[in-house]
């Protein structure tokens, strides 16, 4: 996909800072909106992969690869206006230790398989927590949402949550593997598998860190990366960041959110090898009912784009790490 056209970069620059401006009005109308969505009787609906744009996202069932981001729906009030409004999955969140009795018992209980949209939650640790802190909260927060949530995401992109991010490994991988462990204790306990991810802003090159750092989620046994792109990063540099990171993560899902105003772009993020995107300024600026216009536009199976080489030849460095893990 070609660059975005300087102007085009700027027009993209205005808008974000009109959301960035307006968007606590601008989200209170949304949320409105949502909750009005919510009180009428639930449409009958058809089992979600009878859906045109079905696929699966974690081993999770999706209507549509269309969700809606973290940080509109903070508690879970909004899921069954979410649901109507045609996004395929919906973020709860972030849930931080602070709103955690709230929102647990907002989310009640899982959904049962087939009837309504699958729900991630994502978790952030108390502003200013320390280091060591933000594990314990992490961790706490993540065994209250387990039976709630259908997906669960560490959101490390966070302003508050972004201490230790790929500059610190040995912090990130306690994290990691002490999450993975809860999560498959819960599991071992009779619990469903509920899919961990991790959210993280990369941009606009995946440094040597990084790398290693999605090399450390994948050999830890997280399901996905949610992947933050930059504000007015190019699209050809966003699709190039996606194409890199899908060849790092392998089997891990990898979901794209940041910067997308039109269906085009979640097609070139699909076919860049993003299982699902999410939006949130694009809701706030073009009211919620995007998925519905958005998807009529969209191939229902969108190939891949071609990818020069095998991951391993595109990462000569990281080869040992993987050939380590497959052996
Ligand atoms: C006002 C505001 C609040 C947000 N709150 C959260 C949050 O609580 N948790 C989170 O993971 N992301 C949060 N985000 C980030 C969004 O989920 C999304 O990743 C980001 O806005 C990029 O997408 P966009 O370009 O479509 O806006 C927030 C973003 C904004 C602008």
């Amino acid at each position: 996909m070609p660059a975005l056209p300087e102007r085009g970069r700027r027009a993209w620059t205005g808008r974000a800072r009109f959301y960035a401006r307006n968007w606590r009005l601008l989200r209170a109308a949304l949320r409105l909106w949502l909750l009005g969505l919510g009180d009428l009787p639930e449409a009958p609906r058809h089992a979600l992969r009878e859906h045109p744009h079905a696929t699966r996202l974690m081993g999770l069932d999706i209507a549509n690869p269309i969700g809606l981001a973290a940080g509109i729906d903070r508690s879970g009030r909004l899921l069954r206006g979410a649901s109507r409004a045609g996004y395929g999955f919906s973020e709860v969140g972030s849930v931080t230790p602070q709103s955690l009795a709230a929102s647990v018992r907002r989310l009640g209980r899982r959904r049962s398989p087939g009837q309504a949209m699958p729900r991630g939650v994502n978790i952030r640790p108390a502003t200013g927590a320390s280091a060591e802190r933000m594990i314990d909260d992490y961790l706490h927060c993540l065994r209250r949402l387990l039976p709630v949530a259908d997906y669960l995401v560490l959101n490390l992109s966070s302003p508050f949550a972004r201490r230790g991010w790929a500059a610190d490994p040995v912090w990130l991988e306690s994290l990691l593997t002490r999450a993975v462990e809860a999560r498959d204790q819960y599991h071992r306990n009779g619990g469903g598998r509920v899919p961990l991810a991790i959210k993280v802003a990369l941009a606009p090159q995946v440094s040597r860190h990084q790398q290693q750092a999605l090399l450390s989620c994948r050999r830890a046994g997280l399901d996905g990366v949610l992947l933050v792109a930059a504000p007015g990063q190019p699209e050809a540099a966003v699709c190039q960041c996606l194409r890199q990171v899908k060849d790092l993560i392998g089997e891990m899902a990898l979901i794209s959110v940041g910067g997308i105003a039109d269906a085009a772009q979640v097609a070139g993020r699909l076919r860049a090898g993003a299982a699902a995107v999410q939006l949130f300024s694009a809701v706030l600026g073009q009211g919620p009912a995007l998925p519905g216009r958005w998807l009529e536009q969209l191939h229902p199976d969108p190939q891949p784009d071609p990818r020069p080489g095998s991951p391993p030849d595109q990462h000569p460095d990281l080869h040992t790490d993987l050939q380590g893990e497959t052996a």
